[in-house]
């Protein structure tokens, strides 16, 4: 089956709170368990810079957020769980994005436009306090997306705009760059109306920058009390009836409780229900759901170690994407071998000289083995020799896992002894599975590349 690739990431400049957990994370881990998805999860560190210049919380906040993605139910052998900033080859791809996006794009951005007006009002310089980060933001929020070719990109409804640059950056380079193939998928946004967007304590959205926030784990069961004590409600005394819809506090109570529960609860509040007592039973609700997950964070908060393993493997399962994947990206922009600098690699004309055996043969880089997604959907791999010709192009694969360890294990076998069929082609086979076919007379620079990988 040909798998979807889910990819959404958190920007690690606070600590997470009920709102994150209930309107991000928990639906992601949900989703992740689905069949057919291929789930990456991140920390979005650099992002952090953007708007956060305590190095201490940057730091303390990246350990809270990926004990909370752990503590919740991430498995990281399942999904690629790693940090923005472990991916060398992120920073990279934003600046070739970077190199391609109009000025006046970005000027578009709401992020930056809101910066703007709010100085315009306050009779500052329009720029005042604006950094290139804020305004380039969704450059970088481009690359973390178009880095993995993710189809779907789950976000809150003021990241739609950011998703929508990302498209147009995408169709942009593959229009320049891609020699008619899509080098990026074009990402969906995707927008779950059954995800709550949760009411912080005054009753706008839960957000950090409004200061209205139920905290998730820390401060424990205590925090969690103190601030549900403190969510607005109106001033009706218990015995009145209560006009629960739209309230705060029935909102956060649905995002956690069956729709039986909550209609019990409405019912209660209708009959006059006290907000006293509502509070009470929305805190029990809640409590009982985190309070096992909170075990779990505090003790991983008191083994860092064992987070920073966790995200060491997800950052080498994410560069066995990120890397072959660049080597194509700047063989696409020109920034390519000094052996092949007029020849574009990777493309149809390049493979036609390949496989007629007129490749260069300059001896001074070694020959590369880079995957790909194909327009087909498939994932496939070029071995290109040293001068970057392709020597070989390989079957394709659903799943990128399966090609990238088969390519790898024709670096050990002696290719001569297999057999040649009757069209003159040597199957390249293991585990039953066809790896590629290669014409008998190429076999041995075939061999050659693959021997020197
Ligand atoms: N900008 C997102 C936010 O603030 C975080 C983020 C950074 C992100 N890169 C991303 C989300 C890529 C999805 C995909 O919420």
């Amino acid at each position: 089956m040909q798998s979807k690739r889910v990819l959404t990431g958190i920007t690690t400049s606070g600590t997470p709170h009920l709102g994150n957990y209930a309107g991000a994370i928990r639906p992601a881990i949900q989703a992740s368990t689905q069949p057919g998805v291929d789930a990456f999860f991140f920390l979005a560190d650099y992002h952090a810079l953007v708007k956060c210049d305590d190095p201490a919380r940057v730091a303390q906040s990246r350990l809270q957020i990926a004990a909370t993605w752990l503590a919740a139910g991430l498995d990281a052998e399942r999904v690629t769980f790693y940090r923005q900033s472990d991916i060398a080859e992120i920073p990279e791809l934003c600046w070739m994005l970077t190199c391609i996006t109009a000025k006046g794009l970005m000027n578009r951005a709401h992020a930056y436009k809101a910066a703007v007006d709010a100085n315009l009002a306050r009779g500052e310089e329009p720029d005042d306090g604006v950094n290139m980060g804020l305004f380039s933001y969704p450059i970088l929020m481009a690359a973390d997306i178009l880095m993995f070719n993710a189809h779907s990109v789950p976000v809150g409804r003021d990241q739609i705009q950011h998703l929508e640059m990302a498209r147009d950056i995408a169709q942009r380079f593959n229009h320049m760059y891609g020699q008619g193939r899509e080098l990026f998928v074009a990402p969906q946004v995707q927008i779950d109306s059954q995800v709550a967007t949760l009411p912080g304590l005054d009753g706008r959205k839960m957000s950090k920058s409004y200061n209205n926030t139920i905290p998730l784990f820390e401060g424990g069961a205590t925090a969690l009390q103190a601030a549900i004590a403190q969510i607005v409600t109106d001033s009706r005394a218990p015995g009145e009836p209560k006009q629960a819809e739209g309230s705060a506090l029935l909102t956060i109570y649905q995002a956690f409780a069956t729709r039986e529960q909550t209609q019990d609860f409405q019912d209660a509040l209708t009959q006059g229900m006290g907000w006293g007592q509502a509070k009470q039973e929305l805190y029990a609700l809640i409590e009982a759901q985190l309070a096992p997950l909170r075990a779990r964070y505090f003790e991983l908060m008191a083994r860092p170690q064992q987070i920073e393993d966790i995200l060491q493997a997800g950052a080498a399962k994410a560069r066995a994407e990120t890397i072959p994947f660049m080597q194509i990206l700047r063989a696409a922009v020109g920034l390519r071998p000094a052996t092949s600098a007029a020849a574009p690699v990777a493309t149809g004309q390049e493979a036609a000289a390949g496989a007629a055996g007129r490749g260069q043969t300059g001896k001074s880089t070694r020959a590369r083995l880079v995957s790909f997604k194909d327009e087909d959907g498939l994932f496939r791999q070029r071995l290109l020799g040293g001068a970057g010709q392709q020597l070989l192009l390989s079957e394709g694969f659903g799943d990128p896992k399966v090609l990238n360890s088969l390519g790898r294990s024709f670096a050990t076998i002696d290719l001569s002894r297999l057999p040649v069929d009757a069209q003159g082609y040597v199957a390249l086979q293991a585990d039953g599975l066809c790896w590629a076919r290669v014409p008998q007379d190429q076999l041995a620079a075939v061999a050659a590349a693959l021997a020197s990988l």
